[in-house]
């Protein structure tokens, strides 16, 4: 090969050497690193999602109607008259004197688990249709039986 050739060559060589490794070690742009809060670290390590609480509002009106609807009413009156069942005047306060947390876990129990809490005086007759029954439908009867005094 000719000297000059091979010098040429050579030169060519050498600058993509040079260039290459300018572009290799230009400097790179700083990683983005999150940091999250030591707090929200904390619960990534503990397994835990944040808690979203909703809210339901029971409504008297939608109430009365799936009393009607699911035939509750052949059973329970809205006084103190005994059909087969309590009637159901005062049931909110008398519900409160269950032992349940609450008065409204012990009506949500009752529809949903009738055979848990036998009213005294009453033999388990209420049938076990309503397990499945949705948040919001009980939070209604929640509301009405509320307003029956
Ligand atoms: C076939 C009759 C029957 C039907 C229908 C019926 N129940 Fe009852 N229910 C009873 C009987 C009997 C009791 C009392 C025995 C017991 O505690 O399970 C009772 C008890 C209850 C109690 C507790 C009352 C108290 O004084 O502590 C609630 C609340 C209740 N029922 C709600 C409902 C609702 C709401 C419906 C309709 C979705 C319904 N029941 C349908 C027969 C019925």
């Amino acid at each position: 090969m000719n000297k000059k050739i091979t010098i040429l060559l050579s030169a060519i060589l050498l600058s993509f050497t040079v260039i290459s490794c300018r572009e290799v070690t230009e400097p790179a742009a700083d990683p983005v690193v999150f940091e999250p809060t030591p707090a929200a670290k904390e619960m990534v390590m503990a397994g835990a999602a944040p808690e979203v609480e909703v809210v339901i509002v029971g409504d008297p009106a939608s109430g009365s109607e799936w009393f009607l609807n699911e035939g509750c009413n052949a059973c329970h009156s809205t006084g103190a008259e005994k059909i087969v069942g309590p009637g159901f005047a005062g049931i909110y306060e008398r519900a409160a004197s269950r032992g349940y947390s609450s008065p409204d876990d012990y009506i949500e129990a009752s529809i949903r688990y009738p055979g848990e809490y036998i009213v005294e005086g009453y033999s388990n007759l209420m049938p076990a249709s309503w397990e499945e029954a949705e948040k919001q439908e009980i939070a209604d009867i929640i509301a009405y039986l509320k307003t029956l005094q």
